[in-house]
């Protein structure tokens, strides 16, 4: 029988996850399906209900995106490392009768901006905006890329702050408020994990923290000059980039993560490229 997968989230209308396990199913040359599903909001436990009946009627694996990612980590039987400290799982396997819960989110993101935008972080000053379910996902694979010092900044600091204690001595990492920004230099990086571009809305953050040769990075795709992106361009950053790349990037882990074998991801990413201007 060919192997099921799904993408589960609320609303899922926008969803470009069977378009891209589409591609890379084509390329791979790989026997399965991958359809998208919206996921029930209400009562409490109807998500976990969909999940296992996918999962009972022959499904192998499922993309989660919001508002399920803890809900998907919660119910799971086992858990890699960086999805228990994001506490947030954005892809599940279904095998030996238990559900094992993965997050590629950062993992994709560092990819994105190591190879496809080759730039690599090791040695560099990164600043992530956020402290929520995105910024947590990507805060092992950040450290792991070994940058000279990363910076947590966040509205509510202590949200920061419980960051940087779940993952200290695995880098040097600092937390901190946006007024705080004021007096920490210029960075190489800037990564707006926070959920404010969905708005149309813009962090707090001062442009005198994009440094000479910075690259911005908004987490969200498909929105054009963001705020955030406009504010970094208004600043004289040439590299701005949003994060359609990153969407591609975590796909590709989780088809590898379940079929052993992984796709080529330029293409892809090249037929989603949007234009910010
Ligand atoms: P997600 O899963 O998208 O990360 P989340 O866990 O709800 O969503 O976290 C949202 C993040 O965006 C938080 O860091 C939030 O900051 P606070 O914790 O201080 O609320 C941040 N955020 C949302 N809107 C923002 C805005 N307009 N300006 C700055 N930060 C914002």
């Amino acid at each position: 029988m060919t192997d099921q997968y799904a993408v589960i989230g609320n609303p899922i209308g926008h969803t470009k996850s069977p378009l891209i396990h589409g591609l890379f199913a084509e390329e791979t040359q790989q026997d399965m399906t991958y359809t998208a599903i919206e996921g029930p909001i209400d009562p409490e436990d109807a998500f976990a209900d969909v999940v296992r009946a996918f999962a009972a009627q022959g499904g192998k694996g499922m993309n989660v995106t919001a508002p399920f990612k803890l809900k998907a980590f919660a119910m799971s039987d086992a858990r890699s490392e960086r999805a228990t400290l994001a506490g947030a799982a954005n892809a599940l396997k279904f095998e030996d009768g238990l559900i094992v819960a993965e997050n590629f989110d950062g993992i994709g993101l560092v990819r994105d901006i190591e190879v496809n935008l080759g730039l690599p972080m090791a040695g560099k000053r990164v600043l992530m905006l956020g402290a929520g379910g995105a910024a947590r996902g990507a805060l092992l694979p950040f450290l792991a890329a070994c940058p000279s010092e990363m910076v947590v900044a966040n509205r509510d600091v202590t949200k920061a702050e419980a960051l940087a204690a779940q993952v200290a001595g695995r880098g040097p990492l600092v937390a901190c408020g946006y007024a705080d920004l004021e007096t920490m230099g210029r960075f190489d990086l800037v990564v707006n994990a926070t959920s404010a571009s969905l708005t149309g809305d813009l962090p707090p953050v001062a442009p005198g923290v994009f440094g000479p040769e910075c690259t911005a990075y908004e987490l969200a795709y498909g929105k054009r000059l963001t705020p955030f992106l406009r504010l970094a361009r208004n600043a004289g950053v040439r590299g701005v980039a949003d994060g359609v790349g990153m969407l591609v990037e975590q796909a590709a882990e989780a088809f590898a993560w379940w079929r052993g074998v992984r796709p080529e991801t330029r293409g892809v990413i090249d037929r989603l490229t949007v234009p910010l201007d």
